[in-house]
């Protein structure tokens, strides 16, 4: 299987012409790789404004067989009539149907930042998964624990793991096997995400434990299963090898290494040496 690199551009960059000048540096370092470059497939998340620019860069270029769009969230519903549960809103939000207007195959719910910086439930992440499919859109879902320890710093055997699977259980709730299928799981440790203070990343052997937890508890408690996991948190070029090697892992969801386009290129490098 192809490995799949992720690119969640977060609030970055600041201007078009800085969006435009990552995509066309990108576009020649993916021409660079030759025939390497049909062992790879890439999701470009921008912010919302930059999406339709991005959709005609990606449509002219090297990246057109290799690189897709994605939104870096979706409304959980589509228009202001529809009706939902008391938490759900349409104000500043971005619909399913617009996106799918704009050429975005895939997008991100359950991101960490909107769990737990901005408090969206489980509820909320699984309505916005529901409005991605719904749509035609992929969703590749965001899980992770928050932490390994206990307030005391002490390692919290059992503990973490029972909070992660239940994390999954909720987050695709009332999905059918066959939706749990079209969707990607990205495993992404809250603790290994860059921006948060004293990240570091996982390490791959103990992302792979995660990652068959999750698919452990997708096939008991879902009766469902995913193809694609994803892994998140602090990916850079020193050490996407790492994780790419390991079967189980069938890409990388990359974020502050992408702000960098030689790091990312070196990413992508990386990433057609797997098949
Ligand atoms: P990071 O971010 O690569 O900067 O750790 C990953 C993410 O937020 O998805």
């Amino acid at each position: 299987m192809k490995k799949l690199i992720v690119a969640n551009w977060k609030m970055n960059p600041a201007t078009l012409a800085e969006a435009q000048d990552i995509v066309a540096k990108i576009d020649e370092h993916v021409r660079g790789l030759g025939a390497g470059a049909q062992n790879l497939d890439v999701v470009f998340c921008p912010p919302f404004v930059f999406l339709e620019d991005v959709a005609t860069m990606l449509g002219e270029g090297m990246l057109a067989d290799v690189a897709r769009l994605g939104a870096q969230d979706i409304a959980a519903l589509d228009d202001s009539a529809q009706t939902g549960s008391t938490s759900l809103t349409t104000s500043g939000e971005v619909s399913g149907p617009q996106l799918a207007k704009l050429v975005v195959r895939y997008v991100i719910v359950g991101h960490s930042d909107r769990r737990y910086k901005l408090g969206e439930s489980d509820e909320i992440v699984n309505a916005k998964l529901q409005a991605a499919l719904r749509n035609g859109l992929v969703p590749i879902v965001c899980v992770g624990e928050r932490t390994r320890s206990t307030g005391s710093g002490q390692a919290c055997e059992g503990q973490w793991q029972d909070a992660l699977k239940a994390q999954v259980v909720a987050t695709l709730h009332g999905l059918t096997p066959g939706q749990v299928s079209q969707c990607i799981i990205a495993y992404e440790p809250v603790w290994a995400i860059s921006t948060n203070p004293d990240a570091k990343p996982d390490t791959p052997s103990s992302a792979v434990e995660s990652i068959v937890l999750i698919q452990q508890t997708l096939s008991s408690k879902l009766k469902a299963q995913s193809s694609k996991f994803l892994y998140g948190g602090s990916v850079t070029p020193a050490n996407a090898d790492d994780f790419l090697q390991r079967p189980e892992i069938s890409g990388e969801l990359v974020g502050g290494a992408y702000v960098r386009a030689e790091d990312f290129c070196a990413i992508l490098s990386v990433a057609t040496r797997h098949e």
